[in-house]
Formats: structure tokens, C-alpha cells, sequence
């Protein structure tokens, strides 16, 4: 019997977007399970605490409705990416690639966890060409100043995003 083909994706997810899952949805395609792995970018601060980015990624796979779902799981790391990947027994990362200038990073991240871990191969996956532009970031951005995000992030997230930002205008 073969081993079923598990791939960690791994991000910040500070909030998911609808780039993320329609990444996620491809991943779907080529591997048996796909565990989302919400990890620690040193270089970020999130606006939202790990217990509401899990929720949001929970709330929008439902989305996914047709059974897909039950091949994905959720998860969070701290320390390396390649040791969380190996102790769940994956055989890939998986990343995307929304533009050149994502590749320098990702290239560079890439070699580093193979050279960390060479039983692990990192696969590039290609967003559709209407989330190419989109990032967590921009979506933060635009719904903090009240644009609206509909259409770019599920709808959990466009209301979460309202109610953190009312929020810190009390302050
Ligand atoms: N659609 C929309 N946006 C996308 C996207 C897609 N398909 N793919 C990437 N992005 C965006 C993300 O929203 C994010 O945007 P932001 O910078 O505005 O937040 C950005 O592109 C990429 O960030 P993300 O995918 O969240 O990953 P990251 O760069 O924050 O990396 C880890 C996070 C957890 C994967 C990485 O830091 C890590 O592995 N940490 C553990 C330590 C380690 O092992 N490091 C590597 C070896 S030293």
C-alpha cells in the first residue's frame, strides 16, 4: 500500500485570503492531505492572535464543501518548518508564487530547508491570475481604512477585519 502524499503549506495566514485557498484547492489536486500550518514569521507582528487565524481558516474551508475539507487540517508550529513537516510525515512544502519578486525569498527559503532537511522537496504552485496581486498586507491595509475587501478574502474575514479595526479606533 502506498503512503498517502501529505504536503504542509505553511504561512503567517495573518488573515487567509482567497489566494491562500484557492492555493490550497490546487494542493488538494496533487496530495492526499494538505495541513495548513499557521507558523511564526520572525519578521512579522500579526494583527491577529494564532486562535483567531486558525478560526478564520477553519470557517473558510467550509467553503470548500465537497468533502475536500476532510483532507485538510489546520495546525500551528513554532521552531522549523522542516522538523514540523518531518514530524507529520510530509513529503513536501508547499508555496506559491504570485510574481517575480516573490522568488528571490522563496528560493532562498527553499534551498535553506532542503539543505535543513533534503527528504523534503518544496513544490511551487501558481495562484489563480485574479489573486496574483493580492496579499495580506494590502488586504489589511485597504480594510483599515474602510475599503472594501469583499471578493478578496471570505467573508469571515472581511468581518473579523471590521470588527479588530473598530476596535482599535477606541483606543
Ligand atoms: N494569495 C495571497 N497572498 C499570498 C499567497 C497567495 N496565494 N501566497 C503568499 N501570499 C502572501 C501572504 O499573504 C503574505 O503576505 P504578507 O507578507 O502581506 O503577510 C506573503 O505573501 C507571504 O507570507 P506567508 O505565506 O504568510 O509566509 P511568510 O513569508 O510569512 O513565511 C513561514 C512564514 C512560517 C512559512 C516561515 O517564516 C517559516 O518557515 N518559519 C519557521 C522558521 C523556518 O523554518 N524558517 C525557514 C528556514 S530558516
Amino acid at each position: 500500500m502506498r503512503c498517502p502524499k501529505i504536503a504542509v503549506y505553511p504561512g503567517t495566514f495573518d488573515p487567509i485570503t482567497y489566494g491562500h485557498l484557492d492555493l490550497i484547492k490546487r494542493a488538494l489536486k496533487l496530495f492526499d492531505q494538505v495541513i495548513v500550518a499557521i507558523g511564526e514569521n520572525p519578521a512579522k507582528k500579526p494583527l491577529f492572535t494564532l486562535e483567531e487565524r486558525r478560526e478564520m481558516i477553519w470557517e473558510s474551508l467550509r467553503e470548500l464543501r465537497n468533502g475536500d475539507e476532510k483532507r485538510v487540517t489546520v495546525e500551528s508550529f513554532s521552531g522549523l518548518l522542516v522538523d514540523f513537516a518531518a514530524q507529520k510525515g510530509a513529503c513536501a512544502i508547499v508555496r506559491g508564487l504570485r510574481a517575480v519578486s516573490d522568488f528571490e525569498y522563496e528560493f532562498q527559503m527553499a534551498l535553506m530547508n532542503r539543505r535543513l532537511n533534503r527528504r523534503i522537496d518544496t513544490v511551487f504552485l501558481m495562484p489563480g491570475f485574479r489573486w496574483i496581486y493580492i496579499s495580506s498586507t494590502i488586504v489589511k491595509e485597504a480594510a483599515q481604512f474602510g475599503g472594501d475587501v469583499s471578493g478578496l478574502v471570505p467573508p469571515v474575514v472581511e468581518r473579523k477585519l471590521r470588527e479588530k479595526y473598530a476596535l482599535n479606533q477606541d483606543y
